[in-house]
């Protein structure tokens, strides 16, 4: 068995561990808050993993809640179903919730853990590839609406976060290549190959970058060098177009495509030169094994206007974008420089 390696989140009162490794659930017992005295776990089925955490659990599991597949489970619906579980087993600030599973899993049970009794502990045990790089760090938690992606939501940190590669054994291959997507991601943000790194450090890694932009800008409040709004890189249309197939194409596919176009549209505004979006073709193409281009049959006025009401956009149409400064927040851009970009990755 490989080591398991720690990562710090270090947020004032409160930071916490993410624990990253083959056999790293075993640390469960370290990262549930010391007055914790019972469990809810909330879960998946076909997660097989959840049976490891429950048995680590033993006596302090009192109920397991188990929550739809995919991003149309994701609303609140599911939040008053697993709330409601949470009033049945008595479950109070005295407890935690432990979310098994991927990154939906860990934003629906955060969520819930935010607003049940305004808040009890929560812990992630991430079995995803997206979920160890990305989802559960760093406190985001939400549900989707009809009208877009994550616009319920909290910032509820949690306890501490379990990244477990044994878990990754029973991921589909589809499921597990989508979370490169923001490996790739990352990989502009701060130029490392992290393709090159084996399993373990690679998601050790991607967790320290992550730690660093929540650690810089903890509410996304903005003005922060390191502001957290970067890590939207490719998500602007990414969203859109998960919305818009109706989430045929995985969250990590979608950033992939994304990527790409934030490079053309970076070009199309002339911030940066053909050789960079060859560059992003390639690291997400090549490197990360994700698709470049869109599929058929998404409409670019659905797109244009499903970008348009991006949460993050204050002013205008807001992308992150590649530039001579490097990546960065751009506001207001021209609609038609967004249409004519979308063109590039038919
Ligand atoms: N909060 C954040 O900061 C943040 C960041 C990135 C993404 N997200 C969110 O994360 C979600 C995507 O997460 P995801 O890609 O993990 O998708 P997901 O949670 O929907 O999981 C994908 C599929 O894999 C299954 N699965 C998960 N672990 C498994 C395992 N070990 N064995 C077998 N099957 C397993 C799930 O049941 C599901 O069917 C999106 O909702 C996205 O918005 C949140
Ligand atoms: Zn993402």
């Amino acid at each position: 068995m490989s080591a398991v390696r720690t990562v710090r989140i270090d947020l004032d009162e409160r930071s916490y561990d993410v624990h990253v490794g083959a056999g790293a659930v075993v640390r469960i017992p370290e990262v549930l808050p010391p007055r914790a005295k019972r469990a809810a776990i909330v879960t998946q089925a076909g997660i097989p993993f959840t049976d490891h955490v429950a048995a680590l659990l033993g006596n302090r599991l009192v109920v397991r809640v188990e929550i739809g597949i995919g991003e149309n489970s994701k609303t609140l619906v599911t939040v008053e179903h697993i709330t409601r579980a949470l009033a049945s087993a008595g479950i109070t600030r005295d407890d935690v919730v432990v979310a098994v599973g991927g990154g939906m899993v860990t934003d629906v049970a955060g969520f819930a853990a935010a607003v049940w009794h305004r808040g009890v502990p929560v812990v992630h045990v991430a079995t995803s590839l997206l979920a160890m790089v990305d989802a559960a760090i760093g406190g985001k938690t939400g549900v989707n609406l009809p009208d877009g992606k994550n616009l319920v939501g909290a910032f509820w940190q949690p306890s501490g976060v379990i990244c477990d590669t044994e878990a990754l054994t029973t991921l589909s291959a589809r499921e597990r290549r989508s979370g490169n997507g923001e490996m790739a991601k990352y990989h502009f943000l701060t130029g490392d190959d992290l393709d090159a790194l084996p399993l373990d450090e690679r998601i050790a890694r991607c967790v320290e970058i992550k730690a660093a932009f929540v650690a810089a800008d903890e509410r996304e409040d903005g003005g922060a060098q390191m502001s957290r709004a970067l890590l939207n890189y490719g998500h602007t249309l990414a969203h859109a177009l998960e919305t818009a197939t109706g989430h045929a194409v995985t969250h990590g596919e979608a950033v992939g495509i994304g990527l790409v176009y934030a490079a053309e549209l970076a070009a199309a505004l002339g911030r940066i030169d053909a050789a960079r979006v060859d560059e992003h073709r390639e690291v997400v193409g090549a490197t990360y094994n994700l698709p470049t281009t869109m599929p058929g049959g998404v409409d670019d006025d659905q797109l244009v206007a499903l970008m348009g009401r991006d949460k993050k956009a204050r002013s205008g149409l807001t992308f992150v974008l590649d530039g001579p400064r490097g990546i960065e927040v751009v506001e207001n851009v021209d609609s038609s420089a967004a249409r004519s970009a979308l063109a590039a990755v038919r």
